[in-house]
Parts: C-alpha cells; sequence; structure tokens
C-alpha cells in the first residue's frame, strides 16, 4: 500500500484521482483551500478509513511522510485564474517549491499537472512537447500559463540540481462530472445552458477548435505516468486529439439534451487560442500505449447525466 498526497484534491480531476487511487489499495491524503474545490466532490470517499482530507494552501509549507505527491492545486478556468491573478501565480510557483521540497525531503515521486496553456496560442498543430510555445507573458492569461511553465522549470531543476523523482504532464482540455458549474469552462457551460433551455454562448464564429478529454482517460494516464520508469520525466502531453469546432460541440450538447436553446454569438476574449489539439504519440510510445478510450458522445452523456442532478437540486 502506497501513502500518496494529491493536492487540490477536492477539484473536478482530483476528486476522480483520489477515488481511483483508493480503489486501487492505495492511502490517500486530499489537501485543498477549497478555493474552487468542493467537500461534495470527495463526501463519498470520507468513510474510507485510508483517505484523509486536510485543509491547507499549498502556498504555506506542508509535511507529510509519502510515497507519491500528484500536484494538481491550482484553479483552472480563466474566471478563477483572473479572480486573482497574483493568488494564481504564487499558488502554481510557490505551490511547487513547498510540494518539491516536501518530495526531496521524503525522497517521494512527484508529478505535476501542467496544461497545454504551455504552448500558448501555438503556431504549430498539433502540438508536440518539443514544441516550446507562443505566450504573452504579460496577458491576462498570464498568472496561469506563465505560472505552469516555471512550475514545470522547477519541477526539472529539482530533479536536475537535487536528484528527486518528478513527472509532467501536460494535460489538455479535460471535461466529465464534478466539473465546477458556474466556472465558464466551454463544456459544463453548453450543457448547462442546454439543460436550462438558456440561449448557448459561442465566443467568436464558434469556429475555432478544441479536444476534448474525458476525465478517467485523463487519470489513467496520469498513473501510468507516475508508474512509468524513472528516467521518462516528460512532460509528456495527455489529451484527446479528436478536434471540434464550438459549434460542432453546441450541437452535440443540444441533441444530447434534447435542448430547445438557441446558439448565440459574443465577441472572441483576449489571447484565447484558435486550435489546441495534442500530439499524443510520446504518451502512447512510453505509458503502455496510452490513448484515449472515451468517445465525446459516450463522455457528454456521462456528464450531461452529472449536471442534469446538480441543476435539478439548485
Ligand atoms: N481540467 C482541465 O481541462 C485542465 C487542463 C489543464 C490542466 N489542468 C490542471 O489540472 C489541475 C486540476 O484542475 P481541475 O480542472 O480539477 O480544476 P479545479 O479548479 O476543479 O481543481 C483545482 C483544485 O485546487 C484547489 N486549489 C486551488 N488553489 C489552491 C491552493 N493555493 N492550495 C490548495 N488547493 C488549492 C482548488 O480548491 C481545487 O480543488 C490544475 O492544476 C489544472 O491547472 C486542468
Amino acid at each position: 500500500m502506497k501513502k500518496i498526497l494529491v493536492t487540490g484534491g477536492a477539484g473536478f480531476i482530483g476528486s476522480h484521482l483520489c477515488e481511483r487511487l483508493l480503489k486501487e489499495g492505495n492511502e490517500v491524503i486530499c489537501l485543498d483551500n477549497y478555493f474552487t474545490g468542493d467537500k461534495q466532490n470527495i463526501i463519498h470517499l470520507l468513510d474510507n478509513p485510508y483517505f484523509e482530507l486536510v485543509r491547507h494552501d499549498v502556498t504555506e509549507p506542508y509535511y507529510a511522510e509519502v510515497d507519491e505527491i500528484y500536484n494538481l492545486a491550482c484553479p483552472a478556468s480563466p474566471v478563477h485564474y483572473q479572480y486573482n491573478p497574483i493568488k494564481t501565480i504564487k499558488t502554481s510557483v510557490m505551490g511547487a517549491i513547498n510540494m518539491l521540497g516536501l518530495a526531496k525531503r521524503v525522497k517521494a515521486k512527484i508529478l505535476q499537472a501542467s496544461t497545454s496553456e504551455v504552448y500558448g496560442d501555438p503556431k504549430i498543430h498539433p502540438q508536440p512537447e518539443t514544441y516550446w510555445g507562443h505566450v504573452n507573458p504579460i496577458g491576462i492569461r498570464s498568472c496561469y500559463d506563465e505560472g505552469k511553465r516555471c512550475a514545470e522549470t522547477l519541477f526539472m531543476d529539482y530533479h536536475n540540481q537535487n536528484d528527486v523523482k518528478i513527472k509532467i504532464i501536460r494535460i489538455f482540455n479535460t471535461y466529465g462530472p464534478r466539473m465546477n458549474p458556474d466556472d465558464g469552462r466551454v463544456v459544463s457551460n453548453f450543457i448547462v445552458q442546454a439543460i436550462k433551455g438558456k440561449d448557448i454562448t459561442i465566443y467568436g464564429d464558434g469556429k475555432q477548435t478544441r479536444s476534448f478529454q474525458y476525465a478517467d482517460d485523463l487519470v489513467e494516464g496520469m498513473i501510468r505516468m507516475m508508474n512509468s520508469k524513472d528516467s521518462f520525466l516528460g512532460p509528456v502531453n495527455l489529451g484527446n486529439p479528436g478536434e471540434f469546432t464550438m459549434l460542432e460541440l453546441a450541437q452535440k450538447v443540444i441533441e444530447i439534451t434534447d435542448s430547445s436553446s438557441k446558439l448565440v454569438f459574443l465577441p472572441l476574449p483576449k489571447d484565447d487560442p484558435m486550435q489546441r489539439k495534442p500530439d499524443i504519440s510520446l504518451a502512447y510510445d512510453n505509458l503502455s500505449e496510452w490513448e484515449p478510450k472515451i468517445n465525446l458522445e459516450e463522455g457528454l452523456l456521462k456528464t450531461v447525466k452529472y449536471f442534469k442532478n446538480v441543476v435539478s437540486t439548485q
């Protein structure tokens, strides 16, 4: 039995990861300050004697004897990370320093949840890990993008300088049950609007594309990455290469929810990338042929089911 720390464990992805790690027979410490996470996301785990919940902010040091650390703590949606940009960058950078310090002290292996945002508005399509990105360092997304880029640097430097065992994953758009309904991310936005019969808001002309990865596929990739050979550090992309325009996504959501919602078009937010699609060949080659298994329809069906329940109890 391994003792595993998950920072940001009460969030959307963190809660799925905690659930899976417990199912595999591990002991899990879930650490969260509940900025965007919610106790409701992990309430079903509280009876498990191998699950421990700690209210803590990663910008402060934390000490525990653990074998592995998954560092997920960080607001992930623009509305939340732009709410207090200084705090966002502190969470990424000081959080990374504190968790790397802990990993160094207790000789734990540590995985960083980085992001496709490190590629910025990419000039190469799809994005391989070798692409250094095209990021605005002083824009409204910079607190998140540059915070995550700096965290990657810190991970590499702790590895090179102090032999800390590190893993870096770059997560592309992920969706599924327990996404925060108010965080403005496109999948949850469209689903909630469609369920409520409200207008579906599309930014720009809706022809920009995104790839959408279902949460279970990501969690599988994260665990394979943590268990991969020590010499494979990443960064490695984890995402679904299937590419859809916002218009296509809206259409699918309308069909699945059988909604009467209409599409409305709003101006595109600043620095919004036009295209994002992962090249996942590195993950496939190094993580036992990892690739997403859940297609958009199947994932949307599960997510719609969850949000119908959320909306009906609001
Ligand atoms: N969901 C995606 O599409 C996506 C894409 C790329 C990267 N990621 C990364 O994955 C991780 C999890 O994202 P998510 O989608 O589950 O978002 P989320 O907002 O649901 O989860 C983040 C969690 O971190 C917690 N947190 C925030 N600041 C903290 C702090 N200072 N101290 C302790 N806890 C703190 C929040 O309360 C929340 O529970 C994030 O690091 C995010 O950057 C997510």
